[in-house]
């Protein structure tokens, strides 16, 4: 079954990428590498032993989104392609706009030109902004407190309008909770440009000695050691719960589902430091900073929902999160651009 991966050459396209080979799919990788670095085709051929198709290209561009679906006889797509960086979207809302909520207009359209109408939807627990409480049940109230936590909810409003106007459409939305980790090959992982906004990313460099320290933002929340706390999710777990998304999705009667793809764990920033500095045998040092704007104290999943109806878990402890992406970061300390 042919999958086209818009935004597959990205970091957690790549590694989905991986993961739907595995599982028997044929993967075929839409990007316009905007955001992502060519090589990881290669790396990807030497980790799976199969050459990558690759259609380069803008989402945005309709007509051509469906010649790339009848091309290449697309049964199912996986919607990665899309603008990140909270940061950014403050600074730059109509870039954010056009390309997350336009680009999934055009996707959808040239869709249903195609008569192709089955989607996994990348969404993120930033469109529960603020959570009254956690753990986070998918029937959580949405809010939305920057611009790109804004084009995820009203991605997620367009699609359930499109499942009542044309009940034929299976719909799955995932909302992430952070993504971290690398492939244990370490062949591919997160590859940040300039400086990273993440944890994680900013962790690693700093272990590897490409930052002095890493400033922790804010120390007085009201959390156990004062550090905000988040559900790091391995990105080999994020791969996986994609494959049960799709494979719920094109078995007989599949219906259209949003769920949580997280631990249920949250742990703070000076327990990723420590498990970092654990995996990596490098000292982390850190500074207290301010608190970051719109940063919240508590974020993490409860996860109940995917496991009943994916049948999916993850599996990956903060220490396998950390060991890998301590692997990728030594093995390409300046990522793809080596
Ligand atoms: C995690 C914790 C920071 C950097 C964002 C997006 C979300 C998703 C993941 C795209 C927080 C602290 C961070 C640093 C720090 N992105 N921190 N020093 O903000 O939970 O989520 O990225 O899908 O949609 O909202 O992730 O890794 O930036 O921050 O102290 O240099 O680490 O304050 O408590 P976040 P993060």
């Amino acid at each position: 079954m042919n999958i086209l991966l818009t935004g597959g050459a990205g970091y957690i396209g790549s590694h989905t990428y991986v993961a739907l080979v595995e599982a028997g799919f044929t993967p075929v990788i839409l990007d316009n590498f905007s955001n992502s670095h060519p090589a990881v085709l290669q790396r990807l051929q030497a980790i799976t032993g199969q050459a990558v198709v690759c259609e380069r290209g803008d989402v945005l561009d309709t007509p051509w989104v469906e010649a790339v679906l009848r091309r290449h006889d697309i049964a199912g797509v996986l919607h990665f392609a899309g603008d990140k960086a909270v940061g950014e979207s403050v600074a730059q809302p109509l870039k954010y706009y056009r390309n997350n909520i336009g680009g999934a207009v055009s996707l959808l359209e040239a869709m249903q030109a195609a008569g192709c109408r089955t989607l996994v939807f990348s969404s993120s627990a930033t469109v529960y902004g603020d959570p009254a409480s956690v753990p986070i049940t998918e029937g959580f109230a949405r809010q939305h407190t920057n611009p790109y936590g804004h084009t995820k909810l009203v991605i997620e409003d367009m699609l359930a309008a499109l499942g009542v106007a044309d009940p034929s459409w299976r719909l799955g939305v995932l909302r992430y909770f952070n993504p971290v980790g690398a492939h244990p090959s370490g062949q591919i992982g997160e590859d940040p440009s300039g400086i990273p906004n993440n944890l994680m990313p900013y962790v690693a460099q700093v272990a590897v000695g490409k930052r002095p320290h890493l400033n922790v933002y804010g120390n007085d929340y009201a959390t156990p050691d004062g550090t905000g706390v988040r559900d790091y999710i391995h990105v080999q777990d994020l791969s996986a719960g994609h494959v049960a998304a799709l494979q719920a999705l094109v078995a007989a009667g599949g219906q259209s589902f949003t769920v949580n793809l997280g631990t249920g764990r949250g742990h703070s920033v000076l327990e990723v430091v420590c498990a970092f500095e654990e995996a990596s045998g490098r000292p982390v040092p850190y500074q207290f900073a301010p608190r970051r704007p719109g940063d919240v104290a508590q974020c993490y999943a409860d996860p109940a929902l995917a496991q009943s109806l994916l049948g999916w878990r993850a599996t990956h402890t903060l220490a396998d999160m950390c060991a890998d992406a301590w692997r990728w970061q030594q093995g390409n300390p300046e990522g793809y651009g080596d």
